[in-house]
C-alpha cells in the first residue's frame, strides 16, 4: 500500500516509516524540518520538504495515497501557554489542511496522532471513555483537530482512528529541544556534565514508553481493517515514576554525580498524567516489554552515538512576561 506519513523526519514518523517499509509498503512523507532531522529518514522513501499548512502542496503530495498517518506537530504542551499562535497553527491548521487534502484524494484511512494533553487534569489513569478536558492551547488544538477529523470523516466517508501516544522515548527523539522531551533533555545535559533542571518539586508523575513497544500498535490502527473510528491510548500504565526519580535514574545511567536543580513550576503543568492501557491491550495486543531502566539505557546509547548537542532555541516565545520560565528566557537549559 502507499502510505504517507506527515512529520516523517521526527521521532514517531521516522520509526513508523522504517517499520511499514519493512512490511513491504511504499512510503511517502513530508516534514518542514522545523524539528525533524534528515538523518532520521530511512532510505528509499519519497520525501517532500513541505509544510502541512501548505494545503495546495499537500493535495498534490497525497495523490494516489491509500493511508495517511498525521504525525507532524509542534508537540509542545508547556510552550503552548507562551506561544499559542505558533503551536496551534502547527496543530489545528496543519491537521485541517492534511485531513482536507486526504478527503480530496479519497484516502482510505487516516490515523491521527493526538496527545494525552486531551485529558487535562482529570483523575488518573486517563481512559478513552473520559470526556476531553484539555488545559492548554496544545491540548485544545489536538481536541479540535480530533473533532474536525470525526466530523469531516463522517460527512465524506473516510475511515479513521485516533492514537493517543504518551511520553514515548527512544532513538531518533529530539534531545536538543529545550522545550520538550524531559528524559532526553536530562540525558543530553548529564552527558555534558550539567545537572537536570526540574520545574517545581519534581513530584509530577509520568509513565514512559519505549518506541519499540508502541510502534506495533500504531501499525495495527492503520492496517487492521476491523479497527475503525477508535480512540486508543498508546503506551504503558505500569512503572509510573516522578520527574525527580527519573532524574536520579538518568544520572545513574549517564554516570553524572551532581544533584538536580529545582526552578519555579510552569503554569498549567499537569501534576499527575498517566493513561490506562486496557483498551490497547484488548484491541491491539499492547504489551510493555521494555522497562523504564532499559528505556533510559537505550536512549542514552542513542544520544552518545549521535553525539551530545547544545540546545537549540529556534522556536518563538510569543508571550514574554514574568510567568515565562527563565530557563527559556535566559537560555539556561
Ligand atoms: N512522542 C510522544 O511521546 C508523543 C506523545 C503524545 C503525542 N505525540 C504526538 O505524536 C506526533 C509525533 O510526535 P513526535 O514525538 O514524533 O514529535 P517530533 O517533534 O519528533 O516530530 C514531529 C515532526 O513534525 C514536523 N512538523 C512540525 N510542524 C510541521 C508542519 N507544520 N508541517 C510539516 N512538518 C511539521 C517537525 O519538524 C517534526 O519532525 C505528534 O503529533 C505528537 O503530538 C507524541
Amino acid at each position: 500500500m502507499k502510505i504517507f506519513i506527515t512529520g516523517i523526519a521526527g521521532f514517531l514518523g521516522s520509526h513508523l516509516a522504517k517499520r511499514l517499509q519493512n512490511l513491504g509498503h511504499e512510503i511517502f512523507g513530508n516534514d518542514n524540518l522545523i524539528l525533524g532531522e534528515l538523518e532520521n529518514l530511512p532510505k528509499n522513501i519519497k520525501f517532500y520538504k513541505t509544510d502541512c499548512c501548505d494545503y495546495n502542496q499537500m493535495v498534490k503530495n497525497l495523490e494516489g495515497i491509500d493511508i495517511v498517518y498525521h504525525c507532524a506537530a509542534t508537540a509542545h504542551e508547556g510552550l503552548s501557554v507562551f506561544s499559542p499562535n505558533f503551536i496551534t497553527k502547527n496543530i489545528y491548521q496543519a491537521s485541517t489542511s492534511v485531513i482536507t487534502a486526504s478527503i480530496v484524494n479519497k484516502v482510505k484511512k487516516f490515523i491521527f496522532c493526538s496527545s494525552m494533553a486531551r485529558y487535562g487534569n482529570q483523575q488518573t489513569p486517563f481512559k478513552e471513555s473520559m470526556p476531553a478536558k484539555p488545559e492548554d492551547p496544545y491540548g485544545i488544538a489536538k481536541v479540535a483537530s480530533e473533532d474536525t477529523l470525526k466530523l469531516l470523516s463522517e460527512v465524506h466517508g473516510m475511515n479513521f482512528n485516533i492514537a493517543v501516544p504518551h511520553n514515548i522515548v527512544g532513538p531518533n527523539q529530539k534531545y536538543d529541544d529545550p522545550f520538550r522531551n524531559v528524559m532526553s533533555i536530562f540525558i543530553n545535559r548529564n552527558l555534558q556534565g550539567e545537572p537536570s533542571i526540574i520545574y517545581g518539586d519534581g513530584m509530577q508523575q509520568r509513565c514512559f514508553s519505549y518506541i519499540d513497544d508502541v510502534i506495533f500498535c500504531l501499525e495495527k490502527l492503520a492496517l487492521d481493517k476491523n479497527i475503525n473510528k477508535e480512540i486508543v491510548n498508546i503506551g504503558p500504565d505500569e512503572e509510573t515514576t516522578t520527574v525527580l526519580e527519573l532524574s536520579k535514574l538518568v544520572a545513574n545511567e549517564t554516570g553524572y554525580n551532581g544533584h538536580p536543580i529545582f526552578v519555579k513550576d510552569r503554569p498549567k503543568e499537569v501534576k499527575f498524567a498517566s493513561c490506562s492501557s486496557d483498551k490497547a491491550r484488548k484491541l491491539l495486543g499492547y504489551e510493555t516489554k521494555t522497562s523504564l531502566k532499559d528505556s533510559i539505557k537505550f536512549t542514552t546509547e542513542f544520544i552518545k552515538k549521535r553525539g551530545i548537542k547544545k540546545f537549540n532555541y529556534n522556536l518563538p516565545i510569543e508571550i514574554d512576561n514574568h510567568l515565562t520560565p527563565e530557563t527559556w528566557k535566559l537560555k539556561k537549559i
